[in-house]
């Protein structure tokens, strides 16, 4: 069974691995990019990084929909269990190991109110080694921190890196991360849902490709890159 990796537009991301479906940050309901509605989605899985609207998106809506497990911080998760939702909480640096493999809450520099304004702890990435020993890092919103060279000390076959400045790291910093992680693959996300993180991805996919040694996979919302590789 081919492992996917789905990109539907802003940091909404899709995994599906050994026949799971998971979603990360499902943002469908407002976002301008998305292709697909909320009430569309299948999930077994929900991963979520921080509080902000545009990462916490639908999962109540999902979650309930389709009864799947959320993994979040204990703070984020209190606000979704309040809600009927079940979930498995991670604290930063602390992993798991899931029916679809192994998954560790990383750091993430950035804030993370609930909605409504509640204190929703610290926001994080995800490091996932799947079953197959591959390792994908979502980073979730964040701006450039020294340690992502921990990260990549795993070896990382794909890294999805915000790119978007502004609420996040930029392409400048953006391109640093790329050189502390070293990933085979990076997929840009965060960038072009709105004006205030407009960036030209085809020329920082040229700069990344010049100066490092990672592939740029840039995918259009509704894409998915095949995991195999
Ligand atoms: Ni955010
Ligand atoms: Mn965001």
């Amino acid at each position: 069974m081919t492992n996917r990796f789905i990109y539907y537009g802003h940091s909404s991301l899709g995994l599906e691995i050994g026949g799971l479906k998971l979603l990360v940050d499902p943002f469908f309901t407002g976002n301008p990019k998305a292709k697909v509605g909320a009430s569309e989605l299948k999930a077994d899985y929900i991963l979520v990084t921080h509080g902000h609207g545009d990462h916490i998106g639908d999962t109540v809506e999902i979650a309930r929909r389709n009864k799947s497990t959320v993994v979040a911080i204990p703070e984020i998760l209190q606000y979704l269990e309040s809600k009927g939702i079940k979930g498995h909480p991670l604290q930063l640096g602390g992993g798991y190991h899931f029916a679809f493999g192994y998954l560790k809450m990383t750091l993430a520099l950035h804030s993370s109110p609930l909605p409504g304004g509640g204190y929703g702890g610290n926001p994080a990435g995800f490091l996932l080694t799947t079953l197959e020993g591959q390792k994908i890092y979502m980073a979730g919103d964040t701006g450039l921190f020294y340690d992502m060279k921990l990260i990549g000390e795993e070896g990382i076959s794909l890294a999805a890196l915000p790119i978007g400045d502004n609420y996040t790291m930029g392409p400048d910093d953006a391109l640093r991360a790329v050189k502390l992680i070293q990933p085979k693959v990076v997929v840009p996300i965060h960038y072009n849902t709105f004006d205030l993180i407009r960036q030209d991805v085809g020329a920082w996919k040229r700069r990344v490709e010049a100066e490092t040694s990672a592939k740029v996979v840039v995918l259009n919302p509704g894409e998915t890159f095949s995991l195999e590789f």
